[in-house]
């Protein structure tokens, strides 16, 4: 059978691009597990650095394992004062995912060259990146807010970090506990696009600074990770709990897409979007109410009442921005926290690629010709 002979599948859907013991989906019960947990549990009882540990190392470390994981985290969460700098000359009217693409560019001038085929550079590869991830990404926004930079504090973990070295003030233990889960519930995804995207670029036998910054190009996209910005967009133009049946006539009449609704897999609520709708509820209690969150919940209804049907139901996106905004984060700076969160899956996925590589290098169907005539320039019509 030639290539000729095969049928093209449409965005590759359901087609295996690799085998993987990281994370599980079941599309149509609901279930995300990652080395075999549920996503509830861990979402109640572990936290993002031990997550982190779970994934790259595919069982819960011990107590020892996981201070010295935190120990070593902490010891590469700096960043350089060249990477500093550059990243405050990086244009203000930028998207910030696209200064921390210019990040991790710059995280790898600055790393010691490693043989992807070694698995103790690969680990030390994978502290650096998952550690300094959130240190760029707080650096761009300073530098943009026009503020000064503000190191990480050793004492801090992942979230908290992030919050102090964003605003420039330790944050309080419910912030800090509020977006500890959100990373966690963002960290893998099975293979997703940005995590397919890791992939081919691991493939190729190329370091982890370029497979992280080509997986922030893919996960920046609004059919993506990218959709989470646009949700409180959306919300925020839908403008009331009342508007709602109007504007989705609108969009549903002129097929547009409703962002933070749908997913490739999941065909019922995204079990992410029922753990970020409990911390929608615990933020308004202790932080004060969130006028778009009552608007959310209108659509949310309205949508699945109209689409369910399709299997159209809240994915990861749909809550996790009214969170963010709660949190004082700014809006475009939603998707850079999804990344923050992904490197730590994307880096498990390179690891496992390099384990049994092969380069990815798939065909096509032709549907061009052949024999074509070369015409002088002077003598074409
Ligand atoms: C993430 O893959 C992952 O795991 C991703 C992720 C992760 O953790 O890595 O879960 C994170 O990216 C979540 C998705 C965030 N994106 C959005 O919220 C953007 C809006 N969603 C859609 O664009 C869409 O649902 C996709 C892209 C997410 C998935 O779409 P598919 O699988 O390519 O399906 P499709 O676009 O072909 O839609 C099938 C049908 C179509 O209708 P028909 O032409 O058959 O009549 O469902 C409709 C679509 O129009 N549809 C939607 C819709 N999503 C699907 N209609 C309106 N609004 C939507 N959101």
């Amino acid at each position: 059978m030639t290539v000729q002979d095969k049928e093209l599948v449409p965005g590759l859907a359901g087609i295996p691009a690799a085998e993987s013991s990281i994370s599980y989906i079941d599309g149509q019960a609901g279930i995300l597990e990652y080395r075999g947990h549920r996503i509830e549990t861990l979402a109640e009882k572990s936290n993002f650095e031990e997550t982190c540990w779970l994934l790259l190392y595919g069982s819960l470390p011990t107590r020892a394992e996981l201070d010295g994981f935190r120990k070593q985290l902490s010891g590469y969460r700096a960043l350089s004062p060249v990477t500093v700098d550059v990243l405050g000359r990086l244009p203000k009217h930028g998207h910030p995912m696209a200064a921390l693409q210019a990040g991790f560019a710059l995280l790898g001038m600055e790393s010691p060259d490693i043989d992807v085929h070694d698995r103790a550079q690969r680990e030390d590869a994978c502290l650096r990146l998952i550690a300094a991830a959130p240190t760029l990404v707080a650096a761009y926004a300073r530098s943009r807010a026009g503020k000064a930079f503000v190191a990480p504090d050793p004492q801090l973990d992942t979230a908290a970090n992030f919050l102090h070295m964003l605003n420039g003030e330790k944050p309080d233990e419910l912030s800090a506990h509020v977006l500890d889960v959100c990373l966690l519930l963002h960290a893998d995804h099975t293979m997703n696009a940005s995590t397919f995207a890791a992939r081919v670029v691991a493939s190729t036998e190329a370091d982890p600074y370029s497979v992280c910054a080509a997986a922030s190009g893919a996960l920046k996209g609004p059919l993506h990770g990218g959709a989470n910005e646009r949700v409180l967009q959306q919300l925020e133009v839908i403008g009331s709990a009342g508007a709602v049946p109007a504007w989705l006539d609108k969009v549903t009449a002129e097929k547009g897409k409703i962002m933070g609704f749908g997913h490739r897999v999941y065909k019922t609520k995204d079990p992410r979007a029922k753990k970020l709708q409990v911390l929608v509820r615990e933020v308004r209690e202790k932080l004060g109410s969130t006028p778009v969150y009552d608007t959310a919940l209108a659509l949310e209804d309205a949508v699945v009442a109209k689409l369910g049907g399709k299997g159209i139901h809240p994915n990861v996106d749909f809550f996790s921005g009214i969170v963010y905004e709660k949190l004082g984060i700014p809006t475009d700076f939603f998707t850079p926290i999804f990344a923050i969160a992904r490197v730590s899956g994307w880096l498990a996925h390179w690891c496992e690629q390099m384990e049994d590589n092969k380069l990815f290098r798939p065909a096509q169907i032709f549907t061009g010709s052949h024999d074509a005539v070369y015409v002088e320039i002077d003598k074409r019509g």
